[in-house]
């Protein structure tokens, strides 16, 4: 397999994505281990060798601890009251918005929503700017790599309009197949929405030049960074993507917060998606007027601990080397793809030239889930199943693979126990 080093900078390239900003200490996976708590954890009376982190990712002390503090020091309504806990929390909570906007290069802080994960993000863009503008005969564009998430809110808009769903297809390493991308691009698009890196594959798409290319057609692009933004640097103003969408919970935050990104002047054209408590300027029977953006699209009372805790996880990528972070990354999915060809009977599924963060393989004669409750009982957890990506399975003729996904606290002794307790269900099935 060729070096990931080169193989991420022609990523770079593609993507339009600087992959570090600034001095910081260098990368020292150790100096992070320590920085996870569940790390420590035995399973099955083994140490956990945790190979799961594209379904959630691991949380540093740093985001428990201010998750905590918040509720032990600062709890209160956020945007609303006059007290001082108010006060705080409000600061705490949009602390984070001005976090985020920084993190991924939004440039204004009214771009950025908070919402409760890249689902929430996608079926928001779906039911506001997709129910404002499509029209029968127009044309949602996907590719085939899409995650459940980034098909069905489409889906379920496209019956409600009239519009056509279209899908991109994918060649047999995995790579979105650009040439019938571009022929599938007309006026007639109006939104194309697809994944930075996919879930199923760690297939890295080259999305900048598929943002520039829907754009000359003039279709509004949506891009799912739930995969992206634990690996990459993301910066929204170079992809020039109109939304950005991804979850806390896989960066190292905790579940049920998470952020879309958008265009001002789209979130400012956008009708309101549900309707409730702080998102209204004022309110009577014969006629209720919005909230400004971003905060007419975040009704009721939010997951202020978790925004909280997100806050936290910014902080925690922003202050590592993830220049460092990436190149190690690459370099434990790389020594995982090489030592995987060394138990008979596996195949990888999806061997796309820019990959990052998933190795998905099948094994001749062993279900998927079997794989899993073996590797289990060793303390080793992995994902099996479809990965919500149904569509990916089925181009592959697989009902369903094994996943390792990576983080930045991974290493190569994770990948050592992994092998020798594949070997192990090689010896079991024969
Ligand atoms: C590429 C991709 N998109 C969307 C999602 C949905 O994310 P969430 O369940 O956090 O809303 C996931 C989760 O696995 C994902 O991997």
């Amino acid at each position: 397999m060729r070096a990931r080093v080169a193989v991420t900078k022609e990523a770079d390239r593609l993507n339009g994505i600087d992959k570090g900003r600034g001095a910081r200490p260098a990368f020292d996976v150790l100096k992070i281990r320590s920085d996870f708590p569940i790390l420590r954890e035995l399973v099955h009376g083994k140490p956990l060798v945790y190979l799961d982190s594209a379904n959630t990712s691991q949380k540093p002390s740093s985001v428990l601890e201010a998750m905590d503090d918040y509720y032990r020091h600062d709890n209160a309504n956020i945007h609303r009251a006059t007290h001082l806990l108010s006060e705080r929390a409000t600061k705490a909570y949009e602390g984070t918005r001005a976090k985020v906007a920084r993190f991924i290069n939004a440039g204004d802080v009214k771009s950025i929503v908070l919402t409760t994960g890249t689902t929430d993000g996608i079926n928001l863009v779906a039911q506001t700017y997709g129910r404002m503008v499509l029209q029968p005969g127009d044309e949602v564009l996907l590719s085939w790599l899409e995650h459940h998430s980034n098909i069905v809110p489409w889906q379920i808009l496209c019956e409600q309009t009239g519009a056509t769903l279209k899908v991109a297809p994918i060649d047999d390493r995995g790579e979105i197949d650009l040439d019938a991308y571009h022929a599938m691009l007309s006026r007639r698009t109006r939104i194309v929405s697809v994944g930075h890196v996919s879930n199923a594959l760690g297939t890295i798409t080259p999305v900048r030049a598929m943002i520039e290319a829907a754009h000359s057609y003039g279709a509004v692009v949506l891009i799912d960074g739930a995969q992206a933004i634990p690996h990459l640097v993301v910066d929204v103003s170079a992809l020039d993507c109109d939304f950005y969408v991804f979850s806390s919970h896989k960066m190292f935050g905790p579940t049920g917060t998470g952020i879309l990104y958008g265009r001002r002047g789209l979130l400012e054209a956008m009708p309101p998606y549900r309707g409730g408590g702080d998102m209204i300027a004022s309110v009577t029977f014969e006629k209720t007027t919005y909230n400004a953006v971003p905060y007419k699209f975040e009704a009721g009372t939010p997951n202020i601990a978790g925004v909280v805790g997100l806050g936290a996880a910014v902080d925690y990528l922003s202050a590592i080397d993830r220049r460092g972070a990436l190149v190690h990354e690459d370099g434990v999915l790389a020594y995982a793809t090489e030592r995987l060809g060394e138990v008979a009977g596996t195949r990888v599924i999806g061997e796309a030239r820019e990959k990052t963060g998933v190795l998905s393989f099948v094994m001749a004669g062993v279900h998927p889930h079997d794989v899993g409750t073996i590797l289990d009982r060793e303390g080793i957890a992995v994902r099996t199943g479809q990965h919500c990506a149904q569509p990916v399975m089925d181009r592959y003729g697989v009902a369903a693979t094994i996943r390792v996904s990576l983080a930045i606290y991974n290493t190569r002794e994770d990948v050592d126990a992994l092998i020798a307790s594949l070997h192990r269900v090689r010896q079991v099935f024969g």
